[in-house]
């Protein structure tokens, strides 16, 4: 008690003494107002395989080009001695290439492979890591493989020795233990008997996946994701939904079954910017659409696919290429509407078997679908509306999400909301890749938006500061408009960062939510405003106002509430863009007289450098830290830092 006297104390007498020059905002908490309830979905992950993110990045694979089928057959690889490629009778329908290592010339020589990972393979210090391959040999007498993990200087860190003894194509699998750490290491193979050994699907995981599973992703990053506490997690894009060329687009169907039979595809993101193309950078779909219900699955969000709607990527294709003709476009409904029996459908079904053959027998109880991703025009209305009408038609529960285009104001917009309306939509899908002044200027946003029609999903966004770095200043102007989803979660049902995840050595696209090496994993101030959003959701929101209006900027404060039921306690976040600390003082109308109020776990984000980031070397330069605030006689004071976004929870 005393303490919180002499705290209050301090407080008054920095904002009176004039020693600290601060101006006081005067907000109001109405808990008597009743809120409306904030979907589970409110804050959520947007997941595309951009920037290496699911090859060479959340999938655990180690190997490139594993199944050599890619256009450039032994692309990532480096052979030596007496290596053929062959491509008839292999063991993949799918996938046909597979190698011939047949004994060398002499018994001093050597036949083998080596294979580079993506950008080299990170091994761990005492770790195992599980090496797979469908092999055969010419006549089923008894060969040996040597298997090796090579660090940077070619030494050797790891070895195991993996006969292979049958003539009928069969999985062979041995654990390798590595003796030092590397970022950059590489898998070698090499015959080490007389004979010759076919050999297809080369593979290498760290045992230590997410939840150990064999075909895993990796659990530092997964980690991440859980830690952000998703409600929703939208996949597989993007642009990738739709491809470059029709044929390219995410077919949902070749990314499920044996993975070793999923066929090869191309990454809309390969060739798109000429200062980052990366002609190595393809979709193994390893990580396809049940590992994306199962991951949704283990982090507690809701499943949210994105389907084709029959249209190529408009930005790359022009209206008169980019569209498959209305009277074709029966396989694409069909498609998404196996997607559904696939995620949902009994296990008699021929998906829902799928699903159960795979592992899954459980429903993934999948409600929300995605239909087409950031389109725009006629052609994507029409084609919405013959999907609309097929899928209310056999699923009348999924909720259906439609594209207001690719930007979130102007005339694709302007068009295309009105037409969604008219489509009776569930959610329409917003993207704002935007100027900071934006996101300031859009914190008011979603207040006068018709209460009527179509709920909003924040589908993709950022605040992109010149040079687009994850800085600081990005992250809080991003707190401060995230106070206008929070407020107005009475139509604002989702939202979604964008992207995710980058390699720091693959990336086409910046800024991104979490960036990675071989090795390690960093989070961005943005990833910690996400963080602070979604472990601070609430479940209804909050009237909170300064002279009667929502903080939207007025004396550079932004500001929302939230009541969480569970916690009985109110949640507000405030954020504060100006360079001079503020006081806040936040009175509590209309509480029970025998209410006793305690102040909760505080949080802030604050830097004085608007342009300070976090690295991979300092990867907790910035992060959220403790703070305090004080409650006395119905009215809370907030010290609030100058640059700073803070949540702050009171408990009723
Ligand atoms: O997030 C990167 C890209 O931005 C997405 O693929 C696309 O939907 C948008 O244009």
């Amino acid at each position: 008690m005393r303490r919180k006297k002499i705290l209050l104390l301090i407080l008054v007498c920095a904002c009176y003494s004039g020693i600290v020059a601060q101006q006081k905002t005067e907000l109001v908490l109405n808990t008597k107002a009743k809120g409306v309830p904030i979907q589970s979905t409110m804050y959520g992950l947007f997941f595309e395989d951009i920037n290496m993110g699911a090859d060479g990045g959340l999938y655990a694979e180690l190997v490139k080009n594993r199944s050599f089928d890619f256009p450039q057959e032994l692309l990532g690889w480096y052979t030596f001695g007496n290596v053929t490629l062959l491509k008839e009778n292999g063991p993949f329908k799918n996938n046909p290439a597979y190698l011939k290592l047949s004994a060398p010339s002499h018994a001093h020589k050597r036949t083998g492979i080596e294979n580079e990972g993506f950008r080299g393979m990170g091994f761990k210090k005492d770790s195992l890591y599980r090496f797979s391959v469908w092999a055969r040999t010419e006549d089923g007498a008894s060969q040996k493989l040597r298997i090796n993990l090579i660090d940077t200087h070619g030494a050797i860190i790891g070895h195991q020795d993996l006969p292979v003894d049958s003539k009928d194509w069969k999985k062979y699998q041995v654990t390798v233990k590595a003796n030092a750490t590397v970022n950059k290491g590489r898998l070698r193979v090499f015959l080490a008997s007389r004979g010759a050994v076919y050999l297809d699907h080369v593979s290498l995981f760290p045992e230590a996946t997410w939840k150990n599973r064999e075909n895993g992703l990796r659990r530092d990053m997964v980690q991440a994701l859980y830690d952000l506490k998703p409600g929703v997690f939208r996949f597989p894009g993007g642009c990738i939904v739709e491809g470059t060329e029709i044929e390219e687009r995410y077919d949902w169907k070749k990314s499920v079954g044996p993975v070793e039979n999923r066929s090869l595809n191309a990454n809309r993101w390969q060739h798109t910017f000429e200062h980052r193309f990366y002609p190595d950078y393809y979709q193994t779909y390893g990580l396809g659409f049940y590992e994306f219900f199962l991951l949704s699955e283990d982090l507690g969000a809701e499943p949210l696919p994105v389907v084709n709607v029959g249209l190529a990527c408009q930005y790359q294709n022009d209206s008169a290429h980019c569209s498959v003709p209305m009277d074709e476009l029966e396989p694409f409904i069909q498609d998404a509407l196996d997607l559904i029996e696939f995620a949902n459908g009994s296990v008699s079904t021929k998906w829902g078997k799928l699903r159960a053959e795979m592992g899954h027998p459980a429903s993934f109880n999948l409600k929300f679908l995605g239909v087409g991703n950031e389109q725009w025009g006629p052609q994507y209305v029409a084609r919405l509306a013959a999907f609309e009408k097929a899928l209310r038609a056999k699923h009348p529960g999924i909720k259906i999400i439609g594209s207001s285009g690719p930007s979130a104001d102007g005339k694709e917009f302007d068009y295309l909301w009105p037409e969604m309306k008219k489509l009776k939509v569930d959610l329409v899908d917003e993207h704002y890749y935007k100027d900071p002044k934006w996101f300031l200027n859009n914190a008011d946003r979603y207040d006068t938006y018709d209460r009527k029609g179509p709920a909003v999903f924040a589908g993709e966004y950022a605040c992109h500061v010149p040079g687009r770095a994850n800085n600081f200043m990005s992250a809080l102007y991003e707190g401060a408009f995230m106070t206008g989803l929070e407020r107005n979660a009475d139509i604002v049902h989702m939202s979604t960062y964008a992207p995710l995840l980058a390699h720091v050595e693959g990336w086409q696209w910046r800024p991104d939510m979490i960036w990675f090496d071989n090795l390690h994993v960093m989070k961005t101030p943005n990833y910690y405003i996400q963080q602070l959003y979604a472990k601070n959701r609430g479940t209804h929101t909050a009237s909170l106002l300064a002279d009667k209006k929502p903080l939207t900027g007025q004396n550079d404060l932004y500001a929302s509430a939230v009541y969480d039921a569970s916690d009985k306690a109110y949640i507000l976040k405030i954020a504060n863009t100006g360079n001079a600390p503020k006081i806040i003082q936040v009175r509590l109308q209309g509480l029970p007289k025998k209410a006793v109020v305690s102040v909760g776990e505080c949080s802030a984000l604050q830097s004085d450098h608007l342009d300070a980031v976090n690295s991979l070397e300092e990867p907790d330069h910035l992060k959220p830290q403790k703070v305090s605030a004080v409650y006395d006689k119905g009215v809370l004071t907030i010290q609030l830092d100058k640059q700073s976004f803070g949540v702050y929870r009171l408990r009723v």
